[in-house]
């Protein structure tokens, strides 16, 4: 159990700033996602933490105490690494069982240690088989399963199911979480995929080039994305967003073209000039009536327990979701509201969100 800590960590290799001023602290017993797309810089964290790399600047702490100079194998941390490799030729019950024997653990306690990890993976009739004979699953349950016998002060996963299909990795999912609450440990959990990152996480940072973009819970993350960035980067399909003008006398926002004037709330600070709104797609209304935005429907993707509507108002395209199956022609006329309550407003230039929430002029 540790909690950990990267103050002020920037490592770079070469010309390549990997990560940049990094300031995290993952509290004991966290499960912290690190979310962010290909390249950002989530592995060199894990490797900073692992001590399989050293900062250029800023100080790694566990529990408080600075790891800088501590050599990755005195900082026991258990690692489960993107591209899983268990050993072919050893069976499952070898292969769990190896890095106990590494540590010159007592025969009868390695036993005892792999079959409960076992249980706790439901893998226990896979004990005396070989990896070549497993599914993909399985074979990933065995690599998590190789970094649970230990007794770790932490657990780092490297997109740990992400070569999964998609119902088995929905399926792990929900395994980890359990594993996580049952293991009562620290667990950072590196993904590329938001479902993964807003399911499982306690709290989870978005990452944008190397730098932290935002920090919070999921639910502060998907209701107060702190800039356009992160609004774009969490949600699916993704969030709407539209050009246009504010006016700060006023605190109006308006998309002329569209013929859209709102009032924003609160004690505003932002200059007149460009800006934009974000509308996530499940607070677009559609209705057939005259009083909001005029547009046509161009596209309908039912989906069973939703539908995805896309409808073009002008030049602009927008996307619906709308649980259920509603029915509307391609092309018919409708007209669009947004729940204004939970729309973003951000400044075009820095991409800052400056407010949320309107109302109709
Ligand atoms: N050992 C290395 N040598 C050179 N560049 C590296 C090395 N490791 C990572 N990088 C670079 O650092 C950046 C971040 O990489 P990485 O942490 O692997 O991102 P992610 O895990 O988010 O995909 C990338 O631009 C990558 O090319
Ligand atoms: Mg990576």
């Amino acid at each position: 159990m540790a909690k950990l800590e990267l103050a002020g960590v920037t490592k770079r290799f070469g010309s390549t700033t990997a990560v940049a001023e990094i300031d995290l602290v993952i509290e004991d017993n966290e499960f912290f996602c690190i979310y962010g797309p290909p390249g950002c810089g989530k592995t060199t964290i894990l490797r900073l933490l692992l001590g399989l790399e050293t900062p250029d600047e800023g100080e790694i702490r566990i529990d408080g105490r600075t790891v800088n100079d501590v050599p990755a194998p005195d900082r026991n941390f258990a690692m489960v690494f993107q591209n899983l490799a268990l050993f072919p030729h050893m069976t499952v019950r070898q292969n769990l069982s190896f890095p106990l024997k590494e540590r010159k653990m007592a025969r009868d306690v390695i036993e005892r240690k792999v079959g409960e990890v076992a249980e706790t993976l439901h893998i226990t009739s896979l004990l005396d088989k070989l990896p070549a004979h497993l599914s993909g699953g399985e074979r990933q349950r065995v690599a998590i399963g190789r970094s649970l016998v230990r007794d770790p002060n932490a657990y780092l996963m490297d997109e740990p199911i992400s070569a999964l299909d998609a119902r088995l990795r929905e399926e792990m999912r929900v395994e980890l979480s359990r594993l996580q609450r049952e293991l009562n440990h620290t667990l950072v959990y590196v993904t590329h995929d938001q479902e993964e990152a807003l399911s499982v996480a306690d709290r989870l940072c978005v990452m944008k080039a190397g730098r932290i973009a935002q920090i919070g819970t999921p639910q502060e993350i998907y209701n107060s994305p702190i800039s356009r960035y992160v609004a774009e980067f969490v949600g699916s399909p993704p969030i709407n967003l539209i050009n246009g003008t504010f006016d700060a006398g006023k605190a109006e926002f308006r998309v002329e073209e569209l013929g859209v004037a709102l009032a924003l709330a609160g004690e505003l600070d932002q200059a007149d000039g460009k800006a934009v709104i974000g509308v996530r797609p499940e607070d677009v209304i559609i209705e057939r009536s005259e009083d909001g935005i005029s547009a046509k429907i161009h596209e309908v993707e039912p989906l069973g327990a939703f539908t995805i509507i896309d409808i073009a108002a002008g030049e602009h395209k927008l996307r619906a979701q709308i649980p259920g199956q509603p029915q509307f022609e391609l092309g018919e006329p409708v007209s669009v509201r947004f729940d204004l309550a939970k729309c973003h407003f951000f400044d075009d230039s820095t991409g800052k969100r400056f407010a949320t929430g309107a109302s109709l002029t």
